[in-house]
């Protein structure tokens, strides 16, 4: 059964049972047709190809994915795909899973009469969302790619939401609709853009997906104060490619590293427990600057790999091989930094500092920049209440 209407209230009925929706989502889920917000060509991945989903060639299959538990995949290479016989190599929109949609949707907080201000239109279905609750007029939403936006505007006013959709760089808000009592990024940032936090009124509200290179999974919720700064917390685990120029340039090269020239030695720190572990690697991630890890598993052993640790800015890197029973792991190091020598030091101090969770960060943004710091306790401050609650 392909009925989109079918599909729709099945969708609904998933996200209610399972408690992913707020009621007050639900009359908006029930109202935007998400498959009129997704182009013809969708990809989905393949170990590691990105293969096109053509609509004309499989409606039906097509259909399902549109109403699909999923993330879909709505454009690759920034809309600039590989020749035919080349393989394409990375995501740059798509229509996030509608369980992440509406869990951010539920911790934006925002009440009738409210304006907000969206960064990453991509399809236009999260803006259809926030338009169907709050009126059109009320939401504006940036999309830095011009085939993007102008493909969610059309669909947009097909689906009755003539909300206005401006072709530009998010980093920069959207000065002439300000000031927003809401300001949600659908696309990740390392470094939170001040004129969010200047476009926002004092008492509103900041939601954006936030990482750093080594841990990409943090969804923030900043309460925007009079004093012209900002402080968040971690209410979620996302994950969200990152605004275009805030993307992570890093991978690996096993021909460029040579490990006979590099400094070696020996660790006891499995690699699970700075790769694989959330807070650990939350908390590396706050803590080693710049330098990202990559996981390359060896496809014809099972749990024998490397560990990369990359610096694309100084070119240092540091390899961790890894087979199974096996207690102690060879380590090669290469360029200016120590990088694993940083990230062992790091988890050792996350160790010593009781293993605190994401619940004990703090994200403060003031003119001058971004500052993270660890709270003694995970105690919520009255002004951050309602963030929490999300
Ligand atoms: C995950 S998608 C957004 C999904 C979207 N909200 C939806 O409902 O389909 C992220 C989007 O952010 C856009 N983007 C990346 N950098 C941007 C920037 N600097 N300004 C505005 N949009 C940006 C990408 O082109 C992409 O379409």
């Amino acid at each position: 059964m392909t009925d989109p209407r079918v599909l729709s209230q099945q969708l609904l009925e998933r996200l209610a049972s399972s408690g992913e929706l707020a009621p007050a989502w639900s009359d908006a889920f029930a109202a935007v047709p998400r498959h009129q917000f997704i182009p013809d060509t969708i990809w989905i991945t393949r170990g590691a190809e990105l293969i096109p989903v053509h609509r004309a060639e499989d409606p039906q299959e097509w259909m399902r994915r549109a109403y699909g538990p999923a993330a879909m995949i709505t454009q690759v290479d920034d809309g600039h795909p590989a020749r035919p016989g080349r393989r394409e190599r990375s995501i740059t929109s798509s229509a996030s899973q509608p369980n992440v949609v509406a869990g951010m949707l539920d911790a934006l907080d925002v009440q009738p009469g409210m304006r907000v201000l969206e960064i990453g239109t991509g399809t236009g279905y999260n803006a259809a969302l926030l338009a169907h609750r709050l009126g059109s007029a009320a939401v504006t939403s940036v999309e830095i790619d011009p085939d993007l936006a102008e493909q969610a505007r059309r669909a947009l006013m097909t689906s009755g939401y003539p909300l206005a959709v401006i072709t530009a760089d998010g980093t920069r808000g959207y000065p002439p609709h300000a000031p927003y009592d809401r300001i949600m990024s659908t696309a990740a940032v390392q470094q939170v853009p001040y004129p969010w936090i200047a476009q926002t009124r004092p008492g509103g509200k900041i939601l954006t997906p936030w990482g750093t290179p080594y841990h990409n999974g943090a969804l923030v919720s900043f309460t925007v104060n009079g004093d012209g700064t900002a402080h968040g917390r971690i209410v979620g685990n996302v994950a969200f490619m990152f605004l275009r120029d805030q993307r992570i340039d890093a991978s690996v090269d096993d021909e460029e590293c040579d490990e006979t020239t590099a400094r070696a030695r020996h660790t006891r720190v499995a690699p699970y427990s700075v790769a694989g572990d959330y807070d650990a690697s939350l908390a590396i991630g706050m803590t080693v600057p710049g330098c990202s890890v990559i996981m390359a598993s060896d496809p014809r052993a099972e749990l024998t790999g490397t560990l990369w640790f990359v610096d694309p800015d100084t070119h240092s890197w540091a390899t961790l091989r890894y087979q199974p029973h096996t207690r102690t792991y060879p380590v090669h190091q290469s360029g200016p930094r120590n990088l694993w020598d940083e990230v062992e030091a790091a988890y050792h101090g996350w160790c010593q500092a009781g293993r605190p969770g994401p619940q004990r960060w703090r994200i403060t943004v003031t003119p001058e920049g971004q500052q993270v710091t660890l709270t003694e306790t995970s105690a919520i401050h009255p002004a951050e209440k309602h963030a929490a609650g999300a």
